[in-house]
């Protein structure tokens, strides 16, 4: 769908863009522009940037930057136009139905078509004679009529071509149906039912569309769980279960458990900020999710092993968002539903006197880490207090450090300051180690944007950095861009990016239209955007832009003049002289 010009200006007018980033981020004002924590990656001091002034944001840590519609696009996991529609919506416009749609956004409406009308349908299953057991299976479970119509629960016939049968009938073709991951394809290419004789759990996006299933299975056949693989508008390492109701009663806290059957048994219970992965370890994505809508998140994974092991995994994906952590350990081997099952109607109660006294991660990793050592033998005793150092030194807040230090000191009847320089120890080190990794991450980070999109800035640095600074000179100096379309040739920009970003702007100058970052949004993706935004970025304001334009330029035709390493190799002595004879003229 193309959006008409006039409705990207309208809504440029009514959108500001530290308003919208201020909306998930929080910005503190800092000279000329805002910063806040990037909300793109981990960190723990501000590197994300926001200029009210020339529209666009940019983080000096991950390289992540664009536009207002780059930022929604980026942080939705949006496509261009829904980007468009979200914004829109949020200035109280609708976006102009004329045009056609595009191809991939058309796509994934009608995926979600597809997924609501086939939750629907496996619901009405449910209360058919052939959905009888999965019925039974799931009231056997606990589960009341309001809980399994709340979460909108059903059944997947065993016969295996009645969702499809019945999705075609409501005019769904064969291949959105494989899109939607709804059907598989046989051997000799027709559709039939993806799930088949299963008890269904839909999952629902922020936005209340139909995104993919899980389904279980009620034998011991495996897979237990089956659910949608990946699809244009599902990414199982992206959602959350039932996040679309935790989000509204979270209160500053989230529960995260492993399974859907927990997060369900959890919320009717009356715990309903609890949210499940979908199958898969917690990712940094989901981890930047939960910091959005929460300050402190409860782990409460299952007791086995298993379990244990995807704790402290989750708190080292957690740690660094700087969420308050807490560890619920369920007793007796048991997940939080079974646990709340087993208690009868004092299931929530209970459960409610287990999140009460569950610990931060601090004291859960150091009850576990002291389960290993025998505390009465000397050398078993330096060992612990060693590995509990090394713990304690992972703390930021310095009171925080100092309250183990204190009770663990006390505790094995060490000195406390014996014990303290133990830690401090260990947090120089620590310090310095992560100073040297973080340094690692943001310049590989930034030499890898680098390499894949202009690939050929390194053959001529010099002319690269003239080209950039030009470009962002002109975004922001529209009137000095608006004189040279006519006299600057695209061929003067050696690298073919570069080259490419002038040619759209200057089409659209010639076109009488704007060149500000959100109107040359739709033209580029999301990294290529974020480009241009670092070469905002990194070029301030010019006071005298058309002198500083022409400076550039003519560094750009000097070193047009100079053969390539390439050429210098190919070219025949009279070439050469006659490069040098032109590059002495230029000198005089
Ligand atoms: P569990 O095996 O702990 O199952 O898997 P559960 O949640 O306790 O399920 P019930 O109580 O037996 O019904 C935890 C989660 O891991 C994913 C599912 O999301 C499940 O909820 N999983 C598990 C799969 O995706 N596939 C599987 O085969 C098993
Ligand atoms: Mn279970």
């Amino acid at each position: 769908m193309t959006i008409p010009d006039e409705f990207i200006q309208e809504l440029k007018a009514r959108t500001d863009i530290a308003d919208v980033v201020g909306s998930y981020v929080t910005l503190k004002r800092s000279g000329r522009s805002m910063m806040g924590l990037c909300p793109f990656h981990n960190e723990k001091s501000p590197s994300f940037s926001v200029s009210r002034e020339n529209g666009f944001f940019y983080c000096f840590g991950c390289g992540a930057g664009g536009d207002v519609i780059t930022f929604i696009r980026k942080i939705e996991n949006l496509d261009y136009v829904e980007a468009i529609k979200l914004l829109a919506g949020r200035a109280g416009m609708t976006v102009p139905e004329n045009g056609r749609d595009d191809g991939m956004g058309k796509l994934k409406a009608r995926i979600c078509e597809a997924n609501r009308e086939a939750a629907r349908f496996y619901h009405k299953q449910l209360y058919s004679p052939q959905g009888r057991q999965a019925l039974e299976y799931l009231r056997g479970r606990g589960l009341t009529e309001k809980t399994i119509i709340h979460f909108g629960l059903g059944y997947s016939p065993s016969e295996r071509f009645e969702l499809v049968n019945y999705l075609k009938g409501k005019g769904f073709s064969q291949e959105e149906l494989f899109a939607a991951n709804l059907a598989n394809q046989s051997k000799r290419g027709y559709a039939f039912d993806r799930f088949s004789d299963r008890v269904m759990f839909p999952i629902i996006d922020l936005r209340g569309n139909v995104i993919a299933f899980g389904g279980r299975i009620m034998s011991d056949i495996k897979p237990k769980y089956l659910n949608t693989s990946d699809t244009p508008v599902f990414n199982k390492s992206r959602n959350l279960f039932a996040m679309q109701f935790a989000k509204n009663k979270a209160n500053g806290q989230l529960i995260l458990a492993e399974g859907y059957m927990d997060v369900i048994a959890l919320h009717q219970a009356g715990f309903e900020n609890a949210v499940a992965t979908l199958g898969t370890a917690l990712t940094n994505e989901q981890a930047m999710l939960i910091k959005r809508y929460c300050d402190e998140i409860v782990i409460c994974y299952d007791a086995d092993e298993a379990g244990q092991k995807a704790t402290q995994r989750a708190i080292d994906i957690l740690r660094p968002t700087g969420l308050n952590i807490r560890v619920l350990t369920v007793p007796n081997g048991k997940d939080p539903d079974e646990f709340i099952r087993s208690h009868g109607n004092q299931g929530s109660a209970r459960f409610r006197m287990l999140l009460d006294k569950s610990g931060n991660d601090i004291e859960y990793r150091l009850a576990k880490l002291r389960t290993g050592y025998n505390l009465n033998i000397s050398a078993q005793k330096v060992e612990f207090l060693t590995k509990a150092a090394s713990l304690i030194a992972g703390i930021e807040n310095p009171v925080e450090q100092d309250v183990y230090i204190t009770s663990l000191s006390g505790e094995l009847d060490v000195r406390k300051d014996a014990f303290s320089r133990l830690v401090e120890k260990d947090s120089g080190k620590r310090n310095r180690q992560m100073k040297k990794e973080q340094q690692k991450k943001i310049y590989g980070d930034l030499s890898a944007v680098n390499d894949r999109l202009n690939t050929e800035k390194h053959l001529n640095l010099r002319a690269a950095n003239a080209e950039e600074a030009l470009l962002s000179l002109m975004i922001l100096n529209p009137d000095t861009a608006l004189r040279l379309k006519d006299s600057l040739e695209p061929e003067v920009f050696m690298t073919r990016f570069d080259r490419n970003i002038y040619e759209v702007l200057r089409k659209r100058l010639m076109e009488g239209q704007e060149i500000s970052m959100s109107d040359i949004s739709g033209s580029f993706s999301t990294d290529e955007m974020s480009r241009i935004a670092r070469m905002l970025a990194s070029h301030p304001r010019e006071n005298d832009p058309d002198a500083a334009a022409e400076e550039y330029i003519s560094v750009l035709r000097e070193e047009a003049q100079r053969l390539t390493p390439e050429q210098a190799a190919s070219a025949d002595n009279d070439t050469i002289m006659e490069q040098l004879r032109k590059l002495k003229d230029k000198k005089r």
